[in-house]
């Protein structure tokens, strides 16, 4: 790998590179989203290409649709393929627990709809991720367009009912408009500093009319596969319990490494 790349980065390829074997030939396969995920969508259109690997893949969004078909993945709707065997997405904050915030890249949506579609989610993340209890990282809540800020103060009355530390919410911009997601939806952000109770705070969530879903993944995951700059990589699965410690080699490979944007 170049010198350019930093430690997270190769923490996050490190990661990528793990996970990768979880894919096994004729795999029904949900891609994440984001720049970890786009590693392992670059190292599975190798597997694909170069030794004839076959899986059904489910992007979580358009930007991971168009690099999977870039790097030679056949992509598939989930109402084509209708559940999966495995998901392989990153995550924005995770906790001992395995439940994560996700939606830093405004896929959540899709993102969990696909990964609950999975008999397996494996989570792929550098180091920096790992929290205590979830809530540093901004929760990203999707809502639909119409009514937005009266959902949005819907969500804030919700917020002055709940154990949380902090209550701005700020509706997510992009190029100094309201960000789209790939369904037409705004993002609020939540400001929270820390969830003490996630479970009750999801669903209170969803019961705001205008809110589409929210990144808090609870009991979705199943393994996580956590990356460090020097090529370690710690796997732990929350099923059977099991933490493992392995050294992943970072090897120069220019056609990996190209045009990776996300
Ligand atoms: C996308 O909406 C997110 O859920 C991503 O999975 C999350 O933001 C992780 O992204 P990175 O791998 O780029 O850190």
């Amino acid at each position: 790998m170049s010198s350019e790349f930093s430690p997270i980065d190769k923490a996050k390829f490190v990661a990528a590179k793990r996970a990768v074997d979880y894919v096994d030939d004729g795999m029904r396969v949900g891609l994440g989203t984001g720049s970890t995920a786009a590693w392992m969508v670059k190292m599975l259109g190798e597997l694909v290409r170069d030794e004839g690997l076959k899986i059904k893949a489910v992007p979580t969004s358009n930007r991971t649709a168009q690099l999977a078909r870039d790097v030679g993945i056949d992509v598939f709707t989930l109402d084509e393929v209708k559940w999966l065997d495995l998901t392989i997405d990153g995550a924005d904050e995770f906790d001992p627990h395995l439940n994560l915030i996700k939606g830093g890249g405004g896929a959540l949506l899709q993102e969990k709809i696909v990964a609950t579609a999975s008999d397996q989610m494996v989570v792929i993340s550098d180091a920096s991720k790992s929290v205590e209890t979830l809530g540093a990282f901004p929760l990203p809540v999707e809502v639909v367009k119409f009514g937005w800020q009266t959902t949005k103060e819907l969500i804030e009355e919700c917020l002055s009912n709940v154990n949380v530390l902090g209550s701005a919410v700020s509706l997510r911009l992009q190029n100094d408009a309201p960000m789209l997601t790939d369904e037409g939806h705004y993002i609020l952000d939540l400001h929270l500093k820390r969830i003490e109770n996630a479970r009750e705070l999801s669903l209170i969530l969803n019961q705001v009319p205008g809110v589409v879903e929210n990144g808090l993944f609870l009991d979705i995951a199943d393994a996580i596969v956590i990356g460090h700059g020097d090529g370690r990589v710690e796997v732990r699965d929350i099923n059977n319990g099991t933490v493992e410690n392995e050294q992943i080699d970072i090897l120069l490979n220019e056609n990996l490494f190209a045009d990776i944007e996300d």
